[in-house]
């Protein structure tokens, strides 16, 4: 491990254009549950019947109910951890660029970087359904459910619901930033919704080194990342940006 964390820190302090793609993993450490694997949400619930848009416009009182009433209660009080907080620091050194998440928590904003490209969008505004208003969920008050606009309309969160398009800007800047990369670090993502999980194999065939930050081996593991770097995010990650800095000098 420590030899891996070398490596990586000397790679990353000769970098100037680093990608990160982000998924649920490094916000386990804020106390937000993954999707897959030990404690995953979609371990508990059925992401087909509740965060797919037909299942939001056929019953969004049960999606409202189920899934987006305690996504709502975590998100508001969800902060940055190390993890988060090493990449803005790498942002901060001038070697990371853009962060692309499928994340919908905001973290990476809050924690420093500038150039967050929201893959799946985001849950902190919501959109009503029919006067198309948009309103910050912290100001969505959820005494009725599902909760309406002033209107009459219902709030939907700004995020992508399975079965929805990826944002047009959100995929094409992501593989602007995959193709001009020199390493992409890949953190705690499972590698297994398209289309982001393309992005590290655009970014290596571009002739980018790739660096995967999970605590398991995923898709990507010895095809397409370099190495794998395994343990908690916050806590890897943490030692490898101080690392760099004590190269940077
Ligand atoms: N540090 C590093 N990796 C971690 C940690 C941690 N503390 N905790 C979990 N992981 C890893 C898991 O091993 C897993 O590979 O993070 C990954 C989380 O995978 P998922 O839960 O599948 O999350 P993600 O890859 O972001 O899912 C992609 O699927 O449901 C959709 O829209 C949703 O954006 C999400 C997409």
């Amino acid at each position: 491990m420590e030899e891996l964390i070398e490596k990586a820190a000397e790679e990353l302090a000769r970098a100037t254009n680093v990608a990160a793609l982000t998924g649920a993993g490094i916000s386990v450490e804020s106390g937000i549950p993954p999707f897959r694997g030990p404690g995953g949400l979609w371990e508990k619930i059925d992401p087909m019947e509740y965060a797919h848009i037909d299942a939001f416009l056929k019953d969004p009182v049960k999606v409202w109910n189920v899934l987006l009433k305690d996504m709502k209660a975590l998100l508001d009080t969800a902060r940055p951890n190390p993890a988060h907080l090493g990449l803005a620091h790498l942002e901060a050194m001038g070697i990371l660029k853009t962060v692309i998440t499928q994340n919908v928590d905001g973290l990476h904003q809050l924690a420093g970087n500038t150039d967050v490209i929201e893959f799946h969008g985001t849950f902190a505004v919501h959109r009503c359904m029919d006067c198309n208003r948009r309103r910050e969920t912290c100001d969505i008050d959820l005494d009725r459910i599902p909760p309406r606009c002033e209107c009459g309309g219902i709030w939907r969160p700004e995020c992508v619901f399975f079965g929805e398009m990826i944002p047009s800007r959100a995929l094409w800047r992501s593989q602007q930033a995959a193709e001009s990369c020199d390493v992409m670090l890949v953190i705690g993502t499972s590698a297994t919704v398209q289309p982001a999980a393309t992005m590290p194999a655009i970014a290596k065939q571009a002739g980018a080194r790739i660096i995967e930050f999970n605590e398991e081996e995923t898709p990507l593991t010895g095809w397409v990342s370099n190495y794998r770097i395994p343990g908690k995010a916050g806590n890897v990650l943490d030692r490898v940006v101080k690392r760099v800095e004590a190269l940077r000098g």
